[in-house]
């Protein structure tokens, strides 16, 4: 059995945590949330969802990560071997997320580059859609590959692999070091420079102007619960793979309180960014701000070159976003592959090295999908289902399996071990009620929503194909994978103390 890495530093698995939490998410994600459930009134849920959800999970993660030293699979085998699939299930569902999340940095790389002149031109709609993507009508016809984008992604997974092959210490540690202070910095000079425009101050309105109706309406709660869990990187099998390469005597519940605070601080600075540039953009064209708003791909690849176009500055302040957007980007995409990568090295006793060549060669070669003329359509559809049902039906069981048939009174002692605050009866109530309650509820309603009216208006062979058919190869390979006999089966024997009898 080889020895486990450990993290150089607390602040250095902060830096890494924080950075996996930190992601596209937090920047086109969750500004647009805000905005569209509530405006100030959204932060009310959102601030108890983190309290309720975002903060328990997260030392659960860190908690079992740092517990049993191992990756998700490793974690449930050792709990129980019936159990393994699950994690799994979950690394299958980082695998998928990452072959098209690096489609997205690709983009994001292309354009820093091309934001020192505009090279989006007048019409970066047009641009972005037919030169750039070259995108085709359906999901079902991928046209050919857009090199550009093909030579960007390359890059991003070279960063990636560097990051991965060279290990916790040398690679993660350091690079996100680098990354998080980088990224923070850019977005407050952004934010700086932002807030001088005129109409910036507008656009906060727009963002922060509370509507507490909202508050009665149980989408905004749903909402602000599923931006949490997706902006924290939790049930993915992320922070629990992280946390196992924690030293013995570490503070786990302020970590992990620490972790979702400046993940959720992060994610409110960026809606200060994007909503400054939103006003200044509404004040030139002397329309409402609800006029020039939007969210995802849209907005990171649409509107705000076309702000940026209208720029004092633009050069500084496209660099600086896409800049941001590539870094976000990478350190939550190296997140996603050091869970894979663990998960493979735990199941198979396979050193780092080879592990990381193989699974980031396989990465590759299916990423290039996603850098198609269909790409954006693929990527759209597996998006939302594995957002929708892989993570949260992931999360869910996994939510369910620990605090119902497992005894979490064993993993409340581990976690306040060596921690400087205690968690107790609320901690235990919150994961035993809130969560399950919250998670089931989402799943239930998106299930709802797609059986009865598809998703996005694509055909349903390509909903099938992309979406189901996606979701039923990562439990199939679930299960085949926790059959393998494998190194860790002699954790199972030692660890089932947990199961509740
Ligand atoms: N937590 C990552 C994000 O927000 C996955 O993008």
């Amino acid at each position: 059995m080889q020895k486990r890495e450990t993290w150089g530093s607390r602040a250095g698995f902060i830096l890494a945590a924080v950075g996996s939490a930190i992601g596209l998410g937090n920047i086109w994600r969750f500004p647009y949330m805000a905005y569209e459930n509530g405006g100030g009134a959204f932060l009310v849920p959102y601030f108890i969802a983190m309290l309720a959800a975002g903060i328990p999970f997260m030392i659960l993660e860190f908690g079992l990560g740092h517990k049993f030293k191992g990756s998700a699979p490793k974690i449930f085998a050792s709990i129980s071997r019936r159990m393994e699939w699950l994690g799994w299930f979950q690394i299958a569902v980082c695998f998928i997320i990452v072959t098209y999340y690096v489609a997205v940095i690709g983009w994001a790389i292309q354009y820093f580059l091309m934001s020192f002149n505009q090279g989006w031109g007048a019409s970066p709609a047009d641009f972005f859609f037919k030169d750039f993507l070259a995108l085709t009508s359906s999901p079902m016809e991928l046209g050919g590959v857009q090199w550009p984008i093909f030579f960007s992604v390359a890059v991003a997974w070279a960063v990636t692999f560097y990051a991965i092959f060279t290990g916790v210490r040398g690679g993660i540690e350091r690079l996100n070091k680098v990354f998080m202070p980088l990224l923070f910095v850019m977005v407050l000079v952004f934010i700086g420079f932002g807030l001088s425009l005129e109409g910036a101050s507008d656009g906060l309105q727009w963002l922060f102007k509370p509507d507490f109706s909202a508050i009665t309406n149980y989408k905004v709660w749903t909402a602000a619960a599923g931006q949490i869990f997706y902006s924290l990187s939790i049930g993915f099998g992320i922070m629990v793979a992280y946390s196992s390469y924690l030293p013995k005597k570490s503070d786990i519940n302020n970590n992990a309180t620490m972790t979702v605070f400046i993940n959720c601080g992060f994610s409110v600075l960026a809606g200060v960014m994007i909503f400054s540039v939103l006003g200044y953009m509404a004040a030139q064209k002397g329309v409402p701000v609800s006029e020039v708003v939007s969210s995802g791909v849209g907005l990171a690849f649409v509107t705000l070159p076309t702000a940026i176009n209208m720029m004092p500055m633009p050069a500084l302040f496209g660099g600086l976003f896409f800049l941001a957007l590539t870094i976000a980007g990478l350190s939550s995409m190296i997140s996603l592959q050091e869970a894979i990568i663990s998960a493979v090295m735990d199941k198979l006793n396979m050193p780092r090295k080879p592990a990381a060549v193989l699974i980031c060669a396989v990465g590759f070669l299916v990423s290039v999908a996603f850098t198609t003329g269909g790409g954006l359509l693929l990527l759209d559809i597996v998006d939302h289902f594995v957002n929708n049902y892989g993570v949260l039906c992931g999360g869910l069981v996994e939510i369910c399996f620990l605090t119902w048939f497992c005894r979490l009174d064993v993993i409340q002692e581990h976690v306040n071990a060596a921690s400087e605050f205690s968690v107790g009866v609320l901690w235990r109530v919150c994961l035993k009620f809130f969560v399950p309650i919250v998670l089931g509820y989402m799943s239930i309603k998106n299930l709802i929503g797609d059986l009865s009216d598809g998703y996005g208006g694509y055909p349903v062979d390509a909903l099938t194909m992309f979406g189901w058919l996606v979701l039923l190869v990562a439990v199939v390979l679930a299960f085949a994978m926790s059959c393998k006999e494998c190194a860790f089966s002699e954790c199972v024997a030692t660890n089932n103390h947990l199961r509740r009898k």
